[in-house]
């Protein structure tokens, strides 16, 4: 894994953006993959900064999300259409079904799960994987415990993750109970992951995914088996390294 560090958030969010620019000018037809959270945020903002300046057009770009909340409502503003529809489409100019996001909603959820992951293939796989981390070393909502042979599924998601998460929410009740997400031998068929870690409370998580164990245990740590993953870590969180 490469790790490039930066002073803080705000670095790690232009590093990340220049980083992925510079991909995307080698590729014809690229496919991203998409994550949510705070982490990513910074980076979606300097998407929109470069793309009014008119250095980036996404119309031949078509992205993949890791993840969704199942039950709630694309509109419903805790849903991840719904925030990355406000953090990021509704700003560039990407084509509507270009831009996918799993449908926590839909009637059938298995076949939703098969409807995702033959998107993604018949894509011809995603290029670059941008990832967040949980606490617990989730990476999408693949929670601690999760085969690393696991594709596109349904989750129980951890309290611990309900708990980090429900700062979005009224309450703990109404942060949802289940998810769908990319499985970990979906995102490890990426053909490049940028991982961002941002701030002293990853400091633990982070050290795991460099050095620790790799284990389904710590779900982030199979990417130290992935041939082209970049780290861009802030110093609050690479403290003492
Ligand atoms: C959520 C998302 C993950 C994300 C993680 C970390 O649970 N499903 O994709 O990486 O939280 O979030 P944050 O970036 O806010 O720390």
């Amino acid at each position: 894994m490469k790790v490039i560090k930066v002073k803080d958030y705000e670095e790690m969010s232009t590093e990340a953006c220049t980083f992925i620019l510079n991909k995307l000018k080698q590729l014809q037809k690229p496919v991203l993959g998409l994550a949510t959270g705070s982490t990513p945020e910074g980076l979606y903002k300097r998407l929109i900064n470069k793309y009014n300046e008119q250095e980036v057009s996404f119309k031949d770009i078509s992205t993949y999300n890791l993840d969704e909340y199942v039950g709630l409502e694309n509109d419903d503003p805790n849903s991840y259409h719904y925030f990355m529809h406000d953090k990021l489409f509704k700003h560039i100019d990407i084509p509507e079904d270009q831009a996918h996001v799993p449908n926590g909603v839909a009637k059938d959820m298995d076949k939703e799960c098969q409807n995702y992951e033959k998107q993604i293939s018949d894509a011809g796989q995603i290029n670059i994987q941008v990832l967040g981390m949980g606490l617990n070393g989730h990476i999408g909502f693949n929670e601690p415990g999760t085969p690393f042979s696991s594709r596109t599924h349904i989750v129980e998601l951890d309290e611990s993750t309900r708990e980090a998460n429900a700062r979005f929410f009224n309450s703990l009740e109404e942060v949802p109970k289940k998810a769908i997400t990319m499985g970990i031998e979906t995102i490890m068929e990426s053909k490049e992951i940028l991982m961002l870690v941002s701030g002293a409370n990853k400091k633990e998580a982070l050290d795991r995914l460099l050095n620790g164990e790799v284990t389904e245990d710590f779900p982030a740590s199979i990417l130290q088996q992935h041939d082209h993953v970049t780290v861009i870590a802030d110093e609050a969180a690479l403290e003492g390294k």
